[in-house]
């Protein structure tokens, strides 16, 4: 059933004359940026284009030079329960001292407070979010002793069971095998079924397409972002990523698609 023409969407995620340096030098530039509730987004850029840094400026984790980011209107202050956070893997210190299960159980603190203990209710909940990513089975060991894959559908399952509506994840997909990738995959379009808001940093450009249904691309300036079939043209690719890549019509389409790119740089 379709939405009735007067209920606008709402806005999940908005950003506005956001920059962001380090040392004095911009790593994101005058970013606005409106994200509607109940998308799949991905963001894309080359390495140092400030997707990171996007959504560490958006969670308080790096200073904003300027600008404004709202939840769902709210400060990340006052809606840090309805997000939801899965680093870029590199950075988190895996030698940690501490268990799967305590990880993800670390997902539902912001739901008790620091004060009340976990209980059987959230226990199980934490078991129900390794069982979707298939962790069950090491639960009890040391996150340090994990493969890279492992690692990232534990810092998934951490984010399944705080019940957030806006998710942002950094890069889920590296470093895990093609049947991770599709489980990963499908518990993400799983969020977005539920109507939460789904913004994955994304590298792989021939998935663009198949997973997100919008897409930003970024190079420290926004260069576009909107419904993918708009904004995942050749024309912003070239400009988000330079002369770095270069694209052709992708033939199987019959080259009648103008805005069909295939990756044949590097
Ligand atoms: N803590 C920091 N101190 C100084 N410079 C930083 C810091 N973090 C990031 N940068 C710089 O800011 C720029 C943006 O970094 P960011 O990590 O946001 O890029 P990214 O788009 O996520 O790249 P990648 O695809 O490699 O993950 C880069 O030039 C990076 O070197
Ligand atoms: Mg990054």
């Amino acid at each position: 059933m379709s939405r009735p023409e007067d209920t606008p969407t709402r806005i999940a995620f908005t950003v506005e004359d956001l920059t962001v340096a380090y040392q004095g030098k911009p790593a994101l530039w005058d970013i606005d940026l409106r994200v509607p509730e109940g998308v799949l987004m991905g963001v894309i850029g080359p390495n140092g284009a400030g997707k990171s840094t996007l959504i560490k400026a958006a969670l308080d984790l790096v200073p904003r030079a300027a600008g404004t980011v709202r939840f769902y209107g709210q400060t990340y202050r006052q809606a840090r329960r309805l997000v939801g956070y899965v680093p870029q893997r590199g950075s988190v210190d895996w030698d940690f001292p501490t268990s799967v299960i305590d990880v993800v159980m670390m997902g539902l603190y912001g739901r008790l407070g620091w004060l009340r203990r976990p209980g059987r209710a959230e226990r199980d909940a934490a078991f129900a979010a390794l069982e979707q990513v298939d962790l069950v089975k090491f639960a009890d060991r040391q996150i340090s002793q994990l493969s890279g894959g492992q690692q990232q559908r534990t810092f998934l399952a951490r984010a399944l069971v705080q019940d957030a509506e806006i998710y942002f994840m950094d890069e889920p997909f590296a470093a895990v095998d093609a049947v991770t990738e599709r489980a990963i995959v499908e518990i993400l379009r799983e969020l977005r079924g539920r109507g939460k808001t789904v913004i994955v940093v994304h590298h792989d450009l021939q998935t663009v397409k198949d997973y997100f249904d919008r897409v930003t691309l970024l190079n420290v300036a926004l260069i576009a972002s909107g419904e993918t079939g708009q904004t995942f043209t050749a024309q912003n690719l070239k400009a988000a990523y330079g002369g770095r890549v270069s694209y052709m019509a992708d033939s199987e389409q019959g080259g009648d698609d103008d805005n069909d790119v295939m990756l044949v740089g590097d």
